[in-house]
Order: structure tokens, then C-alpha cells, then sequence
């Protein structure tokens, strides 16, 4: 058994010193894991729905579906936003305005929904949309913002929210990046009229894989539960709340099978309930989480600026007032002046068992996919974004008080910077 553990220990340690993140998993998560499996109910059921419920109230949603991934939660944000049993629904052919840093699932749907994508430069402050950008770019022909909330920050969303109402926008919020963060005590993901959040491995919480979307309305809702699962009203019996809808659309139909009626189109975006426990029993820790994290991020900020060696060769991600961060990683722009050293520096920190990635997917619009759908045919530019693309990079934030050896690690690496 305890052989077992150290191999599966140095598998997931094998390359790096200081990852991502470190084995995410707690022993209470395997054993609720475990328990769900054992019960051999495996498809979503109660354990779902509990976290569902846990979810909505802990951050002030209305309501929340939980799915297996956060892409799936952009993806029925968006096909919900649109679809034709809403009200106001977005239409073929409308405009939605996006940060050009962006993940590759935050944008697809709108593609695939057939919105006309606008990109928006970000501000270099906050890695997030720049709002006067926003505000000179909506005209008549906009109808949605797709925001996306950046590893724990975002923009001013109150004054977004102001914007999108005199425009009569429709917001989803990606926060795919930010579970738990708070912008005047208000969570972000609660801001927009749809709004998805992803337990990938290594974000604030994990289930291996997992998101959830979130919405305001009982319409939004109902639409959102019946495309998670085949536009289909099946597994009600664990969702009481609608029951009621499932009855009604049974009494309409007498010439249906009232167990298969289906009400609206649909996709099967349903998590497994070993992943709903799982994401449920990290949730509970979601405060203490946040808190070792951010603590971790102030050790390490320390131990570099207070270096004799410190001579502002990197740049830290702001905290913007009145805001209460929920980190899932740690972003760092390095300076101007060491712009053409960006790759050889990662290159570097990975020899030394430092692992990184670029923030997000740096400028998402020289990536081949979006030359390949031709996603920014006036090639306007993006210069913020694009810094981002050429300074910027991350490094992980561990649940862990960070001990000096990786500090240590750390602080020789990053200020090697000066002399590669
Ligand atoms: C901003 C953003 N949106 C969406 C996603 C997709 O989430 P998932 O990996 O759960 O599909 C990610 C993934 O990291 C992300 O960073």
C-alpha cells in the first residue's frame, strides 16, 4: 500500500520541484469518491445537487447546474443566452464584445452559436477587459459581453453591469479562473446573467474535471437543466424544484412516455456524482484554501522585493480596491527591458524544476485556431494583450505554507533573469 502512494507520489512529482499544484487531493476527497462509486450510483444524482444547492447559496447565486467541465458551462451559457425559449435571447448574427486574452472554450461557443466575435484590448493593471475599450466599441449591432475574470482578478464589474444595462446587454462572466473572489463583498460569477466557473485540476477547487454555470432567473434555469441533459427533463426525481415543469409538460403530452419527454434542444454536459462529491468536499474548504494561497502569494512577492537583488525585474498583478482576491495561480509580468529573454527565463525556471505556463493563453488571437476561423480579419491590434503574450507567464500557489527550500528555489531562479 504505502509503496503504492510513493509511486503514484513521484508520478505526479516527476519533473517539477514546484508545480502547479501540488497533489490537489485531500484524503476525505478520495474517500468521498470512493463512497460514491462503492454505491455504484455513479451518474449525477443527490450528491450533485447538494453541491449545486451549497454553491448557489455560499456565493449568492440564484442558481447553479453543476457540468463536467468549465468549458461545458461557457458552452450552455452561451447556447441558454440564446436560445429560443429565452425572452431576450442573443440571435445569429449578433455582436458580443471579448477580451482579447482570452481561453480558447471561452470563445468557441460564441462561434459556434454564430455570434460575431469583437475583441477588446485588456488593461495591463488587471490582465482583464479595458473598460474604456469596452465602452468605445459598443454600438447598435452589440448585444453581449463575454467577460472573462483573470486567475483571481477582475475589471470593475459594477461598472460594466451599469453599461451592459443602459445597453440592454446580455453579460456571461467566465470565471472559469476566479471561484471565490469578491469585488465589494460581492462574488464574482454573480455579476452577469450567466456566469461559469471550472474544478479543472488546479484551479481554486478540483474535481479532476468539472465547472459549473450559474444564472438569476427560473427561465434561465430551466432552460440551462434541460440542454445540460439532452434537452430532456429526465433525472428530475433528484431536482424537486421541477418536478412541477416535468408534470406540466406530462399533462400537455398524454400521447408521451412522460418519462421521455423532451422540451428544448440539448447536449449531455453532466457531470458523474463522484465528481459533484468531490468538488462538494473541496468546496467546504474553499475559505481556507483561499487563505493559504493569498498567504503563500504574499511570502513569496516578500522574499523577491525584499532581495538585495531585487531591482523590479518583475511586475505583480495589483489588487484593485475594495477587492478581496481568490488566487488559483500566480501571475507575473517581468519587466520591459527583459522582453526578448521571456522564453529563455521559463526555459530556465523548468531546468530548475520550476513549472509555469503563459497567462491564459497569452494573445488568443495569434493562435492557428483563430487564424483558421479568421477571428480578427481587420488585424486590429492588441498591445496590452500582447505584452502579456511577451512578459508575462505563471507559477503555482500551493494550499501549503511554502518552506524555505522552495523559497529559496524560487528567489535563485528568478533573479538568474539578470545574467541569462
Ligand atoms: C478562463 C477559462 N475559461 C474556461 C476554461 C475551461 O475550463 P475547463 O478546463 O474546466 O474546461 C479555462 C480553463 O482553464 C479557463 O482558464
Amino acid at each position: 500500500m504505502k509503496k503504492n502512494k510513493q509511486k503514484i507520489n513521484n508520478l505526479i512529482n516527476k519533473k517539477y520541484k514546484y508545480q502547479l499544484l501540488e497533489n490537489g487531493f485531500s484524503k476525505e476527497d478520495i474517500l468521498i469518491g470512493k463512497k460514491v462509486l462503492n454505491s455504484r450510483q455513479i451518474t449525477m444524482a443527490s450528491f450533485t445537487r447538494k453541491f449545486e444547492t451549497a454553491f448557489a447559496k455560499k456565493i449568492g447565486a440564484k442558481y447553479a447546474l453543476m457540468v463536467n467541465s468549465g468549458s461545458s458551462a461557457n458552452l450552455l451559457a452561451t447556447f441558454a443566452a440564446g436560445n429560443l425559449m429565452r425572452k431576450n435571447s442573443l440571435k445569429r448574427g449578433d455582436e458580443v464584445l471579448v477580451p482579447a486574452l482570452c481561453w480558447s472554450t471561452s470563445i468557441w461557443p460564441l462561434v459556434q452559436f454564430g455570434l460575431k466575435l469583437k475583441f477588446i484590448d485588456i488593461d495591463l493593471e488587471t490582465l482583464n477587459i479595458k473598460i474604456d475599450e469596452l465602452k468605445k466599441n459598443i454600438s447598435k449591432k452589440t448585444k453581449a459581453i463575454m467577460l472573462i475574470n483573470v486567475l483571481g482578478i477582475s475589471a470593475n464589474l459594477f461598472d460594466i453591469s451599469k453599461l451592459a444595462k443602459k445597453n440592454n446587454l446580455t453579460i456571461i462572466e467566465d470565471n472559469c479562473e476566479s471561484l471565490g473572489s469578491r469585488l465589494k463583498n460581492k462574488y464574482l460569477g454573480t455579476f452577469g446573467d450567466f456566469a461559469s466557473f471550472s474544478f479543472f485540476y488546479s484551479h481554486q477547487i478540483t474535481s479532476g474535471e468539472g465547472g459549473m454555470v450559474v444564472c438569476k432567473t427560473k427561465e434561465d434555469y430551466d432552460i440551462l437543466f434541460a440542454l445540460r441533459s439532452h434537452g430532456w427533463l429526465g433525472g428530475t426525481r433528484f431536482y424537486k424544484r421541477n418536478l412541477r415543469l416535468y408534470k406540466s409538460y406530462a399533462k400537455k403530452n398524454p400521447q408521451l412516455d412522460p418519462r421521455y419527454i423532451f422540451i428544448n434542444s440539448g447536449f449531455n454536459l453532466r457531470p458523474t456524482d463522484i465528481q459533484g462529491a468531490i468538488a462538494h468536499n473541496q468546496f467546504k474548504r474553499l475559505n481556507s484554501l483561499m487563505r493559504e494561497r493569498n498567504q503563500n502569494r504574499n511570502i513569496i512577492i516578500k522574499t523577491l522585493i525584499s532581495s538585495k537583488k531585487w531591482n523590479n525585474q518583475f511586475k505583480f498583478i495589483n489588487i484593485p480596491p475594495n477587492f478581496k482576491p481568490s488566487w488559483m495561480g500566480f501571475p507575473i509580468l517581468l519587466s520591459k527591458r527583459f522582453r526578448n529573454k521571456k522564453k529563455r527565463f521559463v526555459n530556465y525556471l523548468d531546468s530548475k524544476g520550476i513549472e509555469t505556463r503563459p497567462i491564459i493563453s497569452g494573445n488568443f488571437l495569434n493562435q492557428p485556431a483563430a487564424k483558421l476561423y479568421k477571428l480578427n480579419k481587420e488585424k486590429r491590434k492588441y498591445p496590452n494583450t500582447q505584452a502579456v503574450q511577451e512578459l508575462g507567464f505563471l507559477i503555482g500557489l500551493h494550499t501549503k505554507k511554502i518552506d524555505k527550500n522552495k523559497l529559496k528555489l524560487i528567489h535563485d531562479a528568478f533573479f538568474k533573469i539578470d545574467s541569462i
